[in-house]
């Protein structure tokens, strides 16, 4: 056995440090994503990632769409909308790797949103864990009463635990 080498033939030290392809596959994306394929092709469909084609016609990805899969995934887990995601990584450039500053100015451009998205998780925390297995509605006490209905005169939806905007079909995302 080569002894600069591990038996894998890595460099010594476990590493490996082969040179780290600028281009990714469909496949190796969603592998190092933790995606699915069809995932990425609707990401990719609703204008939150790019890639270019090769000759053959297969798709090439950027190393740095790695960030962007990153983002979309925690976004989704932390439930807010993809079209809101869609909206703040437009401001990233698409034709060429987003320096520090393009993704410092995606941070600032996202701080207000995320600020009240989690007022109003903070706001339904408060007001309305009490009602969670309550269920007396209580004219006196009850946040959710709403006698008559009157509140539906505002509009369709839930008038008082109105937290976000419903999130479009996913033919209508950007
Ligand atoms: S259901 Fe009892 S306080 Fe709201």
């Amino acid at each position: 056995m080569d002894p600069t080498q591990e038996a894998d033939g890595s460099p010594p030290g476990g590493r490996d440090r082969r040179p780290i392809a600028r281009e990714l596959t469909v496949g190796q994306l969603a592998a190092r994503g933790g995606v699915t394929v069809s995932a990425l092709h609707f990401f990719e469909r609703v204008g939150l990632l790019t890639s270019t084609r090769t000759a053959g016609n297969q798709r090439r990805y950027r190393r740095d769409t790695l960030r962007r899969i990153a983002l979309i995934r925690v976004a989704q887990r932390t439930g807010i909308p993809l079209k809101e995601v869609a909206e703040v990584l437009a401001v990233l450039p698409q034709q060429r790797t987003p320096t520090r500053e393009d993704w410092a100015q995606l941070s600032q451009s996202w701080q207000a949103r995320l600020d009240q998205r989690i007022r109003r998780l903070q706001q339904l925390r408060n007001e309305f864990t009490d009602c969670i297995g309550c269920g007396c509605l209580s004219i006196d006490r009850c946040l959710l009463v709403n006698p008559d209905d009157q509140l539906g005169a505002n509009g369709p939806g839930p008038r008082v635990l109105d937290l976000e905007p419903a999130e479009p079909p996913r033919d209508q995302l950007p």
